[in-house]
């Protein structure tokens, strides 16, 4: 890990436990598959609904979401999406934290999930009441929190950001003079501070998805594909990062393959952001960043186990019942609803969708 650049105050709290559950796929048959499409479809009709799926999700759900006038893009511009969008109802393909935003953002509007449990190890790594705590320690710090948080942790919060908007918000809080208490991904955090030179103390989670990427692999893949680019998402560690050519959010990632004029490249991010990069760019040769080798444990093997939970039948089903209703207390919800907007104002000032770092 490269050394922490001067201002950097690192915070030593005690690891959190959570269960990660195993990453499973629905399968389908051809039948069922055809059978559940038109449902949903007829469904979404019947509800006023509209579909907004994340990257990462099963390229059905995606699929499903472009065929019928929803969206699929970044956790921002989900968010975005769903609060311009005038459906009644909004079908969140993603994880927990996604719908509470989605919530937050719309009281007025029903949020549907295809599985509550779809949760994040950021969210889980970060429970509200150790971090009010946290917070309380060190009231002279600006709170910034990333988006992968409870609606809790968020209600305590001066901002939110993305991966796809967090080095502006911080260089903009840097401008200011601010010192900043940033929750909960630390490779994220770290990496915002080495670019920004930010005085920023860092909470200790990290995706279980991205930190399985390993640096050392990575290095020999790159040897066997010296032209290849290597694009990672930031929640991915300092020794993979380092390695980049970009560092950016999921849709910085998609059009980057598609802008740059390489013609390989070496992706380290969520594998369910394959589809729509095909999509993009079919032209272009993709290649896995390593999970394996040494010392690997594959907990994920690139593929987010909670955004796997989504699938068709059970986005059918929360349709069908009005079941998986995402539900945020409202003094929370009101509290909460604080950074996400201000995030969202911050980035229409800047006329611009900021997706990430490009060295290319
Ligand atoms: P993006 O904001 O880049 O879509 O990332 C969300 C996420 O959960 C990445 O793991
Ligand atoms: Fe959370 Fe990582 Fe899954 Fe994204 S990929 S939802 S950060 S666990």
């Amino acid at each position: 890990m490269p050394a922490e650049p001067h201002g950097t105050v690192t915070a030593v709290l005690p690891p959190q436990t959570f269960h990660v559950p195993p990453t499973v796929v629905e399968v389908l048959g051809e039948e069922e598959r055809h059978a559940l499409r038109e449902e949903i479809k007829a469904l979404l009709v019947r509800e006023n609904a509209v579909l907004v799926a994340h990257y990462y999700t099963d390229p059905e759900l995606q699929a499903l979401a472009d065929e019928t006038g929803g969206h699929v893009s970044d956790s921002l511009d989900m968010a975005r999406f769903g609060h311009e969008h005038p459906a009644r109802t909004l079908v969140v393909a993603g994880v927990r934290f996604m719908g509470e935003t989605a919530k937050i953002l719309n009281p007025e509007k029903r949020v549907l999930m295809p599985d509550l449990k779809a949760e994040c190890s950021l969210d889980l790594g970060c429970p509200a009441d150790a971090f009010a705590a946290f917070c309380d320690q060190h009231p002279d710090r600006t709170v910034v929190v990333y988006a992968n948080t409870s609606a809790a942790v968020k209600a305590r919060a001066d901002w939110m950001v993305t991966s796809g908007s967090a080095l502006e918000v911080v260089r903009h809080l840097k401008a200011e003079g601010r010192k900043i208490l940033w929750a909960p991904d630390k490779y994220l955090g770290h990496y915002i501070q080495e670019q920004t030179g930010a005085d920023m103390l860092l909470w200790n989670a990290a995706c279980i998805v991205h930190e399985e990427f390993k640096g050392q692999e990575l290095a020999e893949l790159r040897a066997q594909h010296p032209d290849a680019k290597v694009l990672v998402h930031p929640e991915s560690p300092p020794s993979v990062i380092s390695q980049a050519d970009f560092v950016g959010s999921t849709s910085g990632i998609i059009k980057a393959v598609e802008t740059l004029p390489a013609r390989q490249f070496i992706i380290a991010t969520d594998k369910g952001i394959f589809y729509k990069i095909r999509q993009a760019a079919p032209d272009k040769v993709l290649i896995e960043a390593p999970t394996a080798g040494h010392s690997a444990t594959c907990r994920s093997c690139a593929h987010c186990p909670w955004m796997a939970m989504n699938g068709l039948r059970k986005l059918a089903a929360a349709l069908r019942d009005g079941s998986n209703e995402i539900l945020v207390d409202a003094k929370i919800a009101q509290r909460a609803a604080v950074p996400i907007k201000r995030l969202l104002d911050f980035s229409a000032d800047q006329h611009t969708v900021i997706y990430g770092n490009n060295d290319a």
